[in-house]
C-alpha cells in the first residue's frame, strides 16, 4: 500500500554463494546458503519497496513480493545487477566467490591414473558492491556490504568500507564455530561513516527487519518510527 514507509523506492538485493565452473559437472563454491540476503530481500519488500533479488545457486523459494533472478557465477551476478539499475538502495549480502577458473573446460575433464591432477589457474572476479558504489549519476543513494571476517571482525569491517566505497558495512564473525554461515542465526555489528553498533545474536529474520528499520530512518525519515 502507499502508506507503507518504502513504497516507491526500488530495492537491489544479492544473495547466495556462487558457483564458478572448472568443467561442465564440476565447480567451485562456498558455504553461504543464502538465507541472510533472502531474509532481507523479504523485509524490504514487506516494509513496500520494489526489490529485485539477484541470487545465486539456493534451495530457498523466493520471499513473497520479490522479482527474483537466479544467477550462477559472478560474472552473470553482475550482469543481473547492472540490468537492475537504477535504484535507491543496493544491498550485497552475497558471497561472490573471490575468483573464476581462467578457462574452465568445454568437457569433463578426464582424471587418469598416470596423469598429475589438473592444475586450475584462477582470475579475479569482478567486485559487484565496489562496482555499485562507485560515484555516478546511476549510484544507489545508500550502497550496503557485508564483510564475512573470522578475525578482528570490525577492524577489517571499517576498512572495508572505505575500500569498497560503499555508504554501510554489516561485519559479521564467520568463524566455524559461530555457526553463522549457512546457519539460521547471525551476529552483526553496523558500520556506517559515523559510529558502530553491535547486535546481539538473533535470527537473520531479525537482523534483516533490523536493517531495513535502519534503510527507512535514513531514505524515508517521515516515516520513521
Ligand atoms: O571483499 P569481500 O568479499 O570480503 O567483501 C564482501 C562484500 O563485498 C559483500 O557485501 C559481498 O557481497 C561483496 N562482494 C561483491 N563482489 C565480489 C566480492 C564481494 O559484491 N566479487
Amino acid at each position: 500500500a502507499t502508506s507503507l514507509p518504502l513504497h516507491g523506492v526500488r530495492a537491489l538485493v544479492t544473495a547466495g554463494p556462487t558457483h564458478e565452473p572448472i568443467d561442465p559437472v564440476r565447480y567451485l563454491a562456498n558455504r553461504s546458503s543464502g538465507r541472510q540476503g533472502y531474509a532481507i530481500a523479504g523485509a524490504l519488500a514487506a516494509m513496500g519497496a520494489q526489490v529485485t533479488l539477484v541470487s545465486g545457486p539456493t534451495d530457498l523459494p523466493p520471499p513473497p513480493g520479490v522479482t527474483l533472478h537466479r544467477v550462477e557465477t559472478a560474472e552473470e551476478m553482475l550482469a543481473a545487477c547492472e540490468a537492475a539499475l537504477p535504484c535507491d538502495v543496493a544491498i550485497c549480502a552475497a558471497a561472490v566467490a573471490d575468483w573464476r577458473v581462467a578457462r574452465p573446460g568445454t568437457r569433463k575433464i578426464k582424471k587418469s591414473p598416470d596423469a598429475p591432477p589438473p592444475g586450475l589457474t584462477l582470475v579475479p572476479n569482478p567486485d559487484i558492491l565496489a562496482h555499485l558504489s562507485r560515484p555516478g549519476p546511476a549510484r544507489p543513494r545508500l550502497v550496503i556490504g557485508f564483510a564475512a571476517e573470522t578475525d578482528d571482525v570490525r577492524d577489517n569491517a571499517a576498512a572495508k568500507r572505505l575500500r569498497k566505497g560503499c555508504d554501510w558495512i554489516v561485519a559479521n564473525d564467520v568463524r566455524a564455530e559461530t555457526g553463522i554461515m549457512g546457519g539460521h542465526e547471525n551476529e552483526v555489528t553496523l558500520i556506517t561513516a559515523t559510529g558502530m553498533e553491535h547486535w546481539p545474536r538473533t535470527s537473520k529474520d531479525a537482523v534483516a527487519r533490523g536493517l531495513v528499520h535502519k534503510i527507512v530512518t535514513e531514505i524515508a525519515p517521515s516515516h520513521h518510527g
